[in-house]
């Protein structure tokens, strides 16, 4: 009995212990089981497009419908729970491949809980990198590291202008107080405007505003967004906020600037974390569909955005991650320079993702499985779709039919060149694709002589799969450039003036020959912004030691400022022109007119094959598995840009005008609108300046200083209100831009200073005009 009773108090005693055990031995059964069945249905759905229990039809959710039916992120309830849940749950495994922000699901998840940062304080990578790319904490002496950037002799000695100087920061002065971006700080948003003129007030030595600027921005939080903010634009956060911090923390060694540089870059990698690693440019921080490629039309250069302030900061740092993000993209880039119509070039949109699709009937036969680096992703019809994942970047081409390509150097595009090759510049004189395992580096005879490329069946091919070097990416793509785009207008100028012109291209395959023939159309557009190019190529030609960029860059800054000159200052944001046709490269009135007469000259015939010149100007090989076709180039012989219509020009054969706007010269087939801060022009006359020598540079900048300050007078004036100043008034709230403070204003002041005075060989000026130290090296 005694027995039974100690039994029964030991049962009373150990039983609420019992149960919490077997409890938790319960509870520890069900998730583990749990797991198992989560890693069965994945499994599963490597072969059968469906998730257990969510999925409600096996096609997912069409966005479409969602759209129609009005159900927009207010009201989530409206549509099917389980699908959205599906949505988001299938997500998890399988990214979305999306191919521009407009389509982006996202919105359809948001409910007015996101507005709770802290659950986005922390971020767990979907797709680690394993192995970072590292930056060696001391460098040896590159390549091109004994190469002078800056002119070893100045005409006119290079010494301060003290007038120009003084004029300068009046007027920056003027901006300054006009602008009042202290005062405009808020808690909606970042004080990009503020950050970006930093490092300018620091370099015009205005010091008390300097302190105010950097009070204010150490005030600010970096790590996250304001809460209200949507999207992120990724490449202007690099361009203006990041380079912005680090330049202003390079300047005057303040820490805190670095402490909050360092919270952006943070807060940007999380763009990065996407399969291949290369970023969403519309970067929606707080969607719940966070698992998800690169968007499918995306801009080659924008990727490049952050590269120099990412290797920067790396170095300072010596935490690689940064510099692995910034390589990464370079990598992808130069195994990618075959991919579109023109070598070396990209078009206006690639696909960042990558990805190709695979056919259901690749799928069937499991190709997905081995052949290809296949990888189930959800379309942005949130349909399943399997893709074979390139690695590269790819043309963005839905339908399978051949489209043109578009081919411009506007400043986006420019952007892949010239943070190429001012990481060279940064890195002092080593080339960033070196620091990966595999690459490439041809020899200067490659280079130069394609035929060599054509007679070695190997060679090529061999050779594709490498990270090119810098040198020969920049190289070819220059030459193309010089080959293709540049071209001599006809205008009423005395001189014969070189521009850039963009290129569409359309492609198609000749079996009999086993030729790709690419067909090219120049737009003899000019947009001022392609000015800028002259900067990088005249960087380029020191750095790489080429002197015809040098020249090639001399005569695409001349043409810009001939051009500027001749609309008293202003910079159409684009133009319409005509090719030089004789030999003063003058307007032809009589055929001018005869010519917009019929109509048909300014038309693109594009069905029609005569109108091809088959001009053959350079041929290559391109790569592929059986015998791969030569590609050949070939001009298109339309003169005018396709789209002008008969109609679109007529002139009034008295008075010799357009009937449409007679104020526009008659030279100017179609004109964008006029402005007259645009920093091109001066960054690239800085630029020519300190590394030619070359008086003249000068000259022409005061020029235009000129010119720009007395139609800032007029305009204030308000008598002449001929033309639209877009930059100064924008939309009427008189704002001046951004970079005038950040790039107009500082080229002018540099320009004029002493040519030490921040010198091109101990600085990189990022595109957006921050200023980077060139790396310290140890030989
Ligand atoms: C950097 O600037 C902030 C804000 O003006 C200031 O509080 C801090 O002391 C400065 N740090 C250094 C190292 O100068
Ligand atoms: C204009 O200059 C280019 C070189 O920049 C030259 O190739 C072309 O022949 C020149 N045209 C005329 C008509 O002088």
């Amino acid at each position: 009995m005694s027995l039974y009773k100690a039994f029964r108090s030991l049962v009373r005693r150990v039983r609420s212990v019992l149960i919490l055990a077997v409890t938790i031995l319960l509870l520890f059964y069900y998730t583990f089981e749990n797991e198992i069945d989560m890693l069965n249905s994945f499994a599963e759905n490597e072969y059968i497009p469906s998730i257990k229990d969510v999925a409600r039809n096996e096609g997912g959710l069409d966005l479409a419908d969602i759209r129609r039916e009005g159900v927009l992120k207010d009201e989530p309830t409206g549509l099917d729970p389980t699908d959205l849940k599906a949505l988001r749950e299938k997500n998890k495994y399988f990214p979305l491949l999306i191919s521009d922000a407009s389509k982006d699901p996202s919105a359809l998840l948001e409910t007015s809980s996101d507005l709770d940062p802290t659950k986005f304080a922390s971020h767990k990578e979907r797709y680690p990198v394993l192995n970072e790319v590292s930056l060696p904490v001391i460098l040896t002496p590159g390549e091109g590291s004994d190469l002078a950037v800056q002119s070893s002799v100045f005409e006119d000695e290079g010494v301060a202008d003290e007038k120009m100087l003084r004029n300068i920061k009046e007027l920056f002065v003027n901006t300054w107080k006009q602008e009042d971006l202290v005062g405009k700080i808020s808690e909606f948003h970042w004080p990009m405007n503020l950050i970006d003129a930093l490092d300018t007030l620091y370099i015009l030595k205005e010091e008390e505003e300097f302190e105010s600027a950097l009070n204010a921005i150490s005030e600010v939080t970096f790590s996250l967004p304001p809460a209200s903010i949507e999207a992120v634009d990724i490449s202007d956060v690099g361009s203006r906020a990041l380079g912005g911090l680090m330049s202003g923390y390079e300047l005057s060694g303040n820490a805190t600037l670095l402490q909050k540089a360092k919270e952006v870059a943070d807060f940007s990698l999380r763009a990065y974390d996407t399969p291949n690693r290369l970023p969403l440019l519309n970067f929606f921080w707080k969607s719940k569909l966070d698992n998800r490629f690169p968007y499918q039309k995306a801009n080659a250069g924008a990727l490049t955005s952050m590269t120099l302030e990412l290797i920067k900061l790396s170095q300072i740092t010596q935490e690689n991650k940064y510099f692995d993000a910034a390589q990464r993209i370079y990598r992808t880039i130069s195994l990618s320079t075959n991919e579109f119509d023109l070598e070396y070039l990209f078009p206006n949109q690639v696909d960042a993702s990558g990805c190709t699709p695979i056919s259901t009937d690749q799928i069937q036969l499991g190709r997905h499985l081995s052949q290809f680096k296949g990888m189930k992703s959800i379309d942005e019809n949130l349909q399943f779709i399997h893709c074979h994942q390139t690695g590269k970047l790819i043309s963005f081409n839905p339908k399978k039919v051949k489209q043109e390509q578009h081919f411009d150097m506007d400043a986006q595009a420019q952007l892949l060149y010239s943070n190429l090759v001012k990481s060279y510049h940064l890195l002092n004189g080593n080339d960033l694709l070196k620091f990966s395992d595999n690459y490439f580096e041809p020899n200067d005879d490659d280079i130069r002589d394609d035929s060599k490329i054509k007679n070695s069946p190997s060679g090529i091919n061999k050779n594709k799969e490498k990270a090119q070097s810098s040198r020969h990416i920049f190289t070819k793509a220059m030459d193309s450039v010089r080959d293709l785009m540049a071209f001599n207008p006809a205008t009423p100028l005395k001189e014969n003036i070189t521009l850039l012109s963009s290129l569409k291209t359309r492609t198609h395959l000749s079996p009999a020959t086993n030729e790709v023939n690419v067909e090219i159309t120049r737009m003899y557009d000019m947009k001022f912004e392609r000015c800028s190019l002259a900067s990088t190529l005249a960087l380029g030609s020191k750095l790489f030691n080429m002197p015809t960029f040098g020249d090639f860059a001399n005569d695409l800054a001349t043409g810009c400022f001939h051009l500027i000159e001749e609309f008293g200052g202003f910079q159409p944001v684009e133009l319409y022109l005509d090719p030089c046709e004789n030999e003063q490269c003058n307007l032809d009135v009589e055929l001018k007119v005869e010519r917009t007469k019929n109509g048909h000259y300014y038309r693109l015939d594009s069905d029609k094959a005569e109108t091809v010149q088959q001009d053959e100007i350079k041929v290559s090989q391109q790569g592929d598995v059986t015998v791969p076709p030569r590609r050949v180039l070939a001009f298109a012989y339309k003169q005018g840009p396709s789209f002008f219509r008969s109609g679109d020009l007529e002139v009034d054969t008295r008075k010799l005008q357009w009937k449409d706007d007679p104020r526009r010269p008659l030279w100017v087939n179609k004109m964008g609108q006029l402005r007259v801060l645009s920093p091109d022009a001066v960054e690239a006359i800085f630029y020519l300046y300190r590394t030619t020598g070359d008086a003249k540079w000068r000259q022409m900048a005061r020029t235009m200083f000129q010119m720009t300050l007395e139609t800032l007078q007029n305009s204030n004036g308000g008598a002449k209100g001929v033309w639209k100043i877009n930059e100064l008034y924008d939309d009427g709230t008189g704002l001046a831009s951004s970079s005038w403070l950040s790039k107009t204003l500082k080229y002018y002041f540099l320009l004029f200073s002493d040519k030490n005075y921040y010198s091109l060989d101990d600085y990189v000026f990022t595109s957006g005009g921050h200023l980077l130290r060139k790396a310290e090296v140890k030989s």
